[in-house]
């Protein structure tokens, strides 16, 4: 079959966009991968035409995709409100980080999209209307109703790949405005946290290891479906009793402390004297308390949020970003706690709801847990 150059260009920048940077013959073995047998002549001469332009030629003969950046860096054209110490934008982060001015944000404590569609207009008027679509809609249990979660055993190899994508990008955007040792807390799960941490980490964060919320969700335990009696000793799954949230950080501008002084990053804040910040909080289910004041289906809980969001900023100063805020529920922590913050929020209806919902949340007396 004759390749188009339209098959070999889709197939440069679908590899591309999974990797940082590649060298020739590696976007050659990819594109062959995909597509079979092509000139090598073909591929060069495609990246020659783009490098000034979609591409970037690195140093080693590497290339990479450019991050397509607007003619200007103002970001006050988008919409957005003070609350307290926050201020939440309605936009799309990578619209507003691409305009963001470099070395700005001092944290970021954010719960991002897994399924990547699952917060789409398709799957959120399903979730809306109770249809389920990639959302589970668990049946009513022990009497309560279970809040809905989606489903990420059904994602394919294809949106493997791009997950990876969305989060190289992401981190390269991120990157470009977080300032030297700034840290990275990202809400994951066992199944899908090591795509995202190793986007990051190509996109330049270090990886920090993870902060465990010990926490029971519904997930996992079960016996296989349509064969419980035959197999009534077997879980499919480990029972989930534990949420991962990758830590990373921005490079160091040299050592810690000189990093402390120039930048205000570059460690936790200790939980107090004699206490260090540790990587195992015990944690609830968000109650149903929060859960009225904010109905998100991904609301974290504001005694875990508040935590974490402390231990973000080592020295207490600077700002914490959640570029996918959803309800506000980490802004409504960082209000708590005096920090300043930046919200951001693509899906109109969580807006409205985040406005409404921080300050709410922001003063609530968050449920008591032991610490450990
Ligand atoms: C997992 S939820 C976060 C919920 C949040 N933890 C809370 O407690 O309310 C992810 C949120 O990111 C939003 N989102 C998805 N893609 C986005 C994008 N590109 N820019 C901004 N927001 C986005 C979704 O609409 C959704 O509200």
């Amino acid at each position: 079959m004759r390749k188009s150059p339209g098959d070999v260009r889709d197939s440069i920048l679908d590899y591309l966009a999974t990797m940082d940077s590649a060298s020739i013959t590696e976007i050659y073995d990819a594109v062959e991968n995909r597509i079979g047998d092509v000139s090598p002549s073909s591929v060069r001469s495609w990246l020659n035409l783009n490098v000034p332009g979609r591409i970037e030629r690195l140093d080693r003969g590497r290339y990479r995709l450019k991050l397509e950046m607007p003619p200007k860096t103002s970001n006050s054209d988008f919409e957005n409100i003070a609350i307290g110490k926050t201020r939440m934008i309605a936009a799309d982060c990578f619209d507003w980080l691409r305009r963001r001015e470099p070395n700005s944000i001092h944290a970021v404590v954010t719960d991002p999209p897994y399924g990547l569609n699952e917060y789409s207009v398709k799957e959120q008027a399903k979730l809306r209307n109770g249809r389920g679509g990639i959302w589970r809609l668990p049946p009513a249990f022990d009497g309560h109703r279970r809040a809905p979660l989606p489903r990420f055993t059904i994602l394919t190899h294809e949106d493997r790949v791009s997950l990876r994508a969305f989060f190289l990008e992401f981190g390269r955007l991120l990157r470009r405005a977080t300032v030297p040792g700034a840290n990275v807390l990202i809400a994951s799960n066992p199944l899908l946290g090591h795509i995202v941490a190793s986007a990051m980490n190509e996109a330049g964060f270090e990886n920090r290891g993870s902060i465990v919320r010990l926490v029971m969700t519904m997930r996992g335990g079960d016996r296989p479906k349509n064969a419980h009696e035959e197999f009534s000793g077997v879980s499919v799954m480990p029972r989930s009793m534990w949420e991962p949230w990758i830590v990373l950080r921005a490079p160091l501008d040299g050592r810690v402390q000189d990093n402390l002084r120039r930048w205000k990053t570059g460690g936790f804040r200790r939980v107090s004297d004699d206490k260090p910040f540790g990587d195992v909080i015990r944690s609830h289910p968000t109650p149903p308390k929060e859960r009225k004041i904010a109905a998100h289906p991904s609301l974290k809980p504001q005694s875990f949020l508040r935590q974490i969001v402390r231990g973000a900023l080592p020295l207490g100063e600077g700002i914490v970003f959640d570029p996918f805020a959803g309800s506000g529920s980490t802004l409504a922590a960082a209000n708590h706690v005096g920090y300043a913050s930046i919200g951001v929020e693509r899906d109109r209806n969580y807006f409205e709801l985040a406005r409404k919902a921080i300050p709410q949340l922001a003063r609530l007396v968050a449920e008591p847990i032991d610490p450990l």
